[in-house]
């Protein structure tokens, strides 16, 4: 049966992309178990795999990336507690309220620079030890940072991050659903980036290309915490070994590609910035995600999404003038200069 997909160039998210050939082969052949009951073989090795790459004493494979990032808030944080993001943050934005719903957490949000904050503002958000206060349970950072369109949070910022949080006893928690995207631009690999956490979540099924499934990593204390609250959460899975096995090639084989995503995004911002009142610098462009302002369209984002998709043409509205494009496996040139021609027929007949 053929895979299906509403687009003929899908640059919605990099979620989309399908398994790979390879992938579905070893799922049809993974060793698996019960993993709750006895562990599954093929989730323990993905486990020890990505463990290893964080360089964390170990890791959790989960459904997604949401599930990991809130296992490691209800890890870290008790009902009433607070957790200092930044302003754009997913867990804040777009994890459906799931900090005061699922663990009575409380934010206190600070503005980032393309997501980078100041490790002293952070400092001073962190709550005094007082009777009328609530309890700072822990500092997130996102990398790389998707409302800023994928930038990279650089290295020593958040080696500063993990040195203050250290000396003032709050968790630090990385979402790092894209740091494989943050690893391939920078050069320094993903355990430089990790060791500044004390918890890390990885998505597997984004530019990675696995069908399902996410990693939250950390070390022995934490993980027996998140083992509990991945139980409350229903998020243990049973003979995942099948999910887990597209999961390690993800993992072993998808990372340096990303780099040919990278480069096809900064063509894509090229070929917009400037042109048909669009913005989107392409200096801007760290990695896969494209943010590209309608600076002087005669339509706004979502008419235009639904216009693109009349064109065969998936994008998604990330704020009212402003289009996310996600590159990653399952697009290629051809669709950029798809892209490019349905935006130029769709707001130059419009001008005219
Ligand atoms: C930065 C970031 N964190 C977490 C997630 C959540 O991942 P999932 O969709 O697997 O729940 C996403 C998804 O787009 C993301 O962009």
């Amino acid at each position: 049966m053929a895979d299906s997909t509403p687009f003929t160039a899908d640059f919605r998210s990099d979620t989309v992309t399908k398994p790979t050939r390879e992938m579905r082969e070893a799922m049809l052949t993974a060793s698996v178990g019960d993993d709750v009951l006895d562990g599954d073989p093929t989730v323990g090795l993905l486990e020890r795999t990505a463990a290893e790459w964080l360089g964390k004493a170990g890791a959790l494979y989960v459904p997604s990336g949401t599930m990991a990032n809130q296992i490691a808030m209800g890890s870290w944080g008790r009902h009433g507690d607070e957790v200092i993001l930044e302003r754009g943050a997913h867990i804040l934005a777009y994890e459906a309220g799931a900090l005061g719903r699922l663990h009575g957490l409380q934010s206190v949000t600070l503005e980032g620079n393309n997501g980078v904050l100041d490790p002293e503002l952070v400092r001073a958000a962190i709550r005094p030890d007082f009777i009328h206060c609530p309890n700072t349970a822990a500092i997130c950072v996102e990398q790389t940072h998707m409302g800023s369109g994928g930038r990279v949070l650089p290295l020593d910022n958040l080696t500063a991050m993990g040195a203050m949080a250290r000396e003032c006893g709050i968790a630090l928690h990385m979402d790092g659903a894209r740091l494989a995207h943050a690893v391939v631009r920078s050069g320094h690999s993903a355990a430089d980036f990790a060791a500044c956490a004390d918890s890390v979540s990885l998505c597997l099924s984004k530019g990675l290309g696995a069908p399902v499934g996410s990693i939250i990593a950390g070390d022995e204390a934490f993980l027996e915490r998140a083992r509990v609250v991945r139980k409350q959460l229903g998020g243990w899975m049973r003979q995942a070994g099948l999910l887990a096995a597209a999961g390690l090639l993800a993992l072993e084989h998808g990372v340096e590609r990303l780099a040919e995503d990278h480069e096809l995004a900064r063509e894509l911002a090229g070929a917009l910035d400037g042109k048909f009142g669009l913005s989107c610098p392409p200096e801007g462009v760290e990695t896969n995600l494209v943010l590209v302002e309608l600076q002087d369209t005669p339509i706004d984002g979502p008419e235009l999404c639904t216009r693109l998709a009349e064109h065969g043409i998936g994008v998604l509205p990330l704020k009212p003038r402003q289009l996310r494009f996600v590159v990653h496996r399952d697009v290629s040139g051809k669709h950029v200069q798809a892209a490019v021609a349905a935006l130029e027929a769709i707001l130059t007949s419009r001008l005219s």
